[in-house]
């Protein structure tokens, strides 16, 4: 059974092809970093002009490096939300087009849903059930993922996304779109235990999260102070090290509750080494153990909506003929699939 999966939620056009026996076989991701870089952040117009431009080139080159034509296709599978309606609109509508002209099924994906099975593209996938710690620029949760389509939300942020509290602050301290990776690199100049930033909500009980603080906590730290780089660089590792540790806390916490032995962490913010480093050391200390997606997949891609996609194709799901895009669509709403 094979695959082509397409991704178009956001400023990231992809495309991949995923065979059952054989593997990944392609996957092809164009960035829109530089168009947005300008802006500050992702302008949603331009989003979507620019998917309409890029991803049937990416889908022909894929196919192309697959040595993969439509008879060799069992179905497509397409980022049908939560997303950027525009943008979501041009990858699913691409992708239904071509479903409806070689005669193939087609699967509207969840985004998040993506992102939390990227690990299964590893030679050493997680085992189910598991505790995922979803990270991104838009979303941060805890959830219990039973199986695939399974999922039960512990715990979510009441505000900002990790992702975008790296973002944030990093536009604070005068660093370009994506802020998230940027700040990484100067946090690693920094000298630890400069600044202090609050752990929000970390004394309390519970999964929930908040980052919202941080930005005004980074702007009273720098208020009357010159903005030297070593003064940026110290701040960025504080402003890390308050993410991380709460990232780590609250995983723990999860882990702890459910009982379970097993964490994933997938998203964005799941490339963050800082991040790496501590939940390794936290989770092994708990005789628990910790998987991710390969560096490449954290952030968004089509391999990841193939993993997705193909799992529900084989267990003989697939939608009929409406294209599917939805801005907002809760994850738990999803159908099991049985394994
Ligand atoms: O999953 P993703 O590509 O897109 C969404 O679905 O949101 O995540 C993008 C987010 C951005 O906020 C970006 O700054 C953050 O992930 N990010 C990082 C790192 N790499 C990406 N944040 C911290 N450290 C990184 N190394
Ligand atoms: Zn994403």
């Amino acid at each position: 059974m094979r695959i082509l999966a397409i991704e178009s939620s956001c400023d990231e056009s992809a495309a991949a092809i995923l065979d059952a026996g054989q593997g990944l076989l392609a996957h092809e991701i164009f960035s829109q970093i530089e168009l947005h870089r300008i802006y500050g952040g992702v302008v949603p117009e331009l989003a979507s002009r620019d998917h309409v431009r890029r991803l049937l080139p990416l889908v022909k080159s894929a196919m192309a490096q697959a040595n993969t034509g439509p008879e060799d296709l069992d179905g497509i599978a397409y980022t049908a939300g939560p997303g950027l309606i525009g943008a979501l609109l041009t990858g699913a509508s691409l992708a239904r087009s071509l479903a409806y002209a070689w005669k193939l099924p087609s699967l509207g994906i969840h985004h998040l849903e993506g992102h939390l099975l990227a690990p299964l593209l590893e030679p050493e996938p997680p085992p189910f059930p598991h505790v995922a710690l979803l990270v991104s620029g838009g979303h941060t949760m805890l959830i219990e993922v039973r199986g695939i389509g399974s999922y039960r939300v512990l715990g979510e942020t009441r505000d900002d996304a990790a992702g975008e509290a790296f973002d944030k602050t990093a536009k604070l301290l005068g660093l370009p779109y994506p802020g998230g990776p940027e700040l990484a690199r100067l946090a690693d100049q920094g000298a630890p235990g400069a600044f202090k930033f609050p752990r929000p909500m970390l004394d309390r009980p519970g999964l929930e999260f908040s980052f919202s603080g941080l930005k005004t906590a980074v702007l009273h730290a720098l208020r009357g102070r010159e903005m030297t780089d070593a003064i940026r660089a110290d701040v960025a590792q504080g402003v890390q090290l308050a993410i991380v540790e709460t990232l780590t806390a609250k995983a723990l916490r999860a882990l702890e509750q459910t009982g379970l032995d097993t964490l994933v962490v997938s998203g964005g913010v799941s490339a963050n080494r800082s991040l790496r480093e501590r939940l390794a050391e936290a989770v092994g200390r708990e005789g628990a153990r910790v998987y991710y997606p390969r560096i490449e997949f954290c952030t968004d891609n089509a391999a990841m909506i193939a993993v997705a996609g193909l799992a529900r194709l084989a267990a003989g799901q697939h939608d009929g003929l409406a294209i599917q895009a939805r801005a907002r669509w809760p994850l738990e709403s999803l159908q099991p699939v049985a394994r």
